[in-house]
């Protein structure tokens, strides 16, 4: 059936601009697809015979309507995020990367070859991204293929749009979880692609990514091996991690000295273009202490940024200079990065973008700081692009599909309770509304306050596919 939203709508016009409209109305088709925007159109019952009249409606519509302290806004895009590493969110004491690896997380990755203990973890990860307004999120699964496939099959049960990638890596990590040779690791990610490309032909809902985790645990063959099956797969994504941290960088400098790729310029992102991993497909995540030429290098390609704000911080890995990669003129989103980060949510870590925005300007450049806007940008229309699904999702337009949320602040009544229609005090959360703020006042203070009790309603593709009851 064809839906009609009705009422108010924000999203991204550009990096530091949101189109707030109210008493719009947008029309969905029974595909998902946004068929009409109208901007101005006053009443619901006068849109309705406007879009009958010029027989967009082909019968009975389904209308959604927002009320007092309610918006529409995108869905959000989680650009990194470990789906089997979810158990493991807040439990990394002390530790940095590369012993936050050994520690915590191998282990953790490698118990989900157990399928019903990756049943349980899968689909609790997805249901509690969705319940964040997660409508896209770019996974990393694990070694197993088995596994793997089936969080692509969860994902599509669920209507969770979802890049899945198996994991590849053949050496450095430990004997018990690790591919065995490049030919094997290869051949597992062709069977997993073949899986996910089969359950999900059009790529509409769930997407196979090419995941090398990261060049440390990668060799040189599988790598270029990776590169060559992107070559030969050119719809196909590719995800992995650069610059997180300085132990790491290290690292890669001494396992891959030019001469063991060929690479033409001796860096970190160097050895991903010598494998033919660093394309306008690839998605990289962290890019926290890039010298210039890298970031020069990564522009050049195309290749895009997903900046992970609360991992960066958690693991302390250090802060990425969001500002400085965006006027180089590279495409960046928000990543959670579970369980380097200890959030499920975008919303989190647009707020998180933003303060760690500001320790950057602490650090002198004033300039570095981002804005409400930004973030939320970062969140959605950003984010769109790093996945490569801009034509798709991340704002409103006709053409588009319906990957959107509902979100209700608190409307404070005139006794200091909070009875608005959206919910009573603890549905509403720490989102109050007094009445006399601006919209853009309203959003900083969902941005900055905002959680899941916020997001009342998720759809993707114009499927209901979550509900807070
Ligand atoms: N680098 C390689 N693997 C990982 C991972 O799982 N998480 C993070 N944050 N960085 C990594
Ligand atoms: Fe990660």
């Amino acid at each position: 059936m064809a839906q009609l939203f009705y009422g108010s709508f924000i999203y991204s016009k550009s990096l530091d601009e949101l189109e707030y409209l109210h008493d719009a109305a947008i029309l969905v088709d029974n595909s998902g697809k946004i068929v009409a925007v109208e901007k101005e159109c006053g009443t619901k019952e006068k849109v309705v015979e406007k879009f009958v009249n010029q027989k967009l409606v082909p019968g009975d519509v389904k209308v959604h309507e927002t009320v007092e302290g309610q918006f529409f806004f995108p869905g959000f895009i989680d650009t990194h995020l470990h789906a089997s590493q979810y158990p493991n969110v807040g439990i990394f004491g002390k530790s940095t990367l590369l012993d936050w690896l050994n520690t915590y997380t191998f282990p953790l990755e490698a118990s989900l070859a157990d399928p019903v203990k990756a049943r349980k973890v899968y689909g609790r990860v997805i249901r509690k991204t969705l319940s964040h307004g997660t409508t896209c999120a770019a996974y990393y699964a694990t070694i197993d293929v088995a596994s793997t496939n089936l969080l692509a099959d969860l994902c599509l049960a669920a209507g969770q749009r979802a890049l899945v990638g198996r994991v590849c890596m053949d050496q450095l990590s430990p004997a018990y979880y690790r591919d065995e040779t490049p030919e094997a690791a290869l051949a597992s990610t062709r069977e997993s692609i073949a899986y996910i490309q089969k359950i999900d032909p059009g790529m509409e809902i769930v997407r196979p990514v090419i995941t090398p985790r990261f060049a440390p645990s990668c060799s040189a063959p599988l790598m270029k091996g990776l590169g060559k099956l992107a070559a030969e797969m050119p719809t196909l994504p590719i995800q992995t991690h650069i610059s997180e941290n300085k132990n790491e960088i290290a690292l890669v400098r001494e396992l891959f000295p030019p001469s063991s790729t060929g690479a033409k310029q001796d860096s970190y992102a160097g050895v991903y273009d010598a494998c033919g991993l660093l394309t306008d497909r690839t998605i990289l995540a962290h890019a926290v202490h890039l010298s210039e030429d890298e970031a020069d290098l990564i522009a050049s390609r195309k290749a895009k940024v997903s900046h992970c704000p609360c991992s960066n911080s958690a693991i302390t890995s250090g802060a990425a200079r969001v500002r400085w990669l965006l006027e180089k003129g590279v495409t960046c989103g928000l990543g959670t990065d579970m369980s380097g980060g200890y959030s499920p949510s975008v919303l989190e870590a647009a707020r998180l973008a933003a303060l760690v925005s500001r320790h950057v300007a602490m650090g002198g450049d004033e300039r570095a700081k981002l804005s409400v806007e930004e973030v939320l940008y970062l969140a959605t229309k950003g984010g769109a692009e790093v996945v490569g699904l801009e034509a798709k999702v991340g704002a409103f337009e006709a053409g588009m599909e319906w990957d959107a949320q509902l979100i209700g602040l608190g409307i404070v009544d005139s006794e200091g309770g909070v009875t608005g229609v959206s919910g009573g005090l603890e549905e509403d959360g720490n989102v109050d509304v007094f009445g006399w703020e601006s919209w853009q006042d309203q959003v900083a203070k969902w941005v900055y306050n905002g959680d899941d009790r916020n997001t009342k309603k998720v759809w993707v593709r114009g499927r209901l596919v979550h509900e807070r009851k």
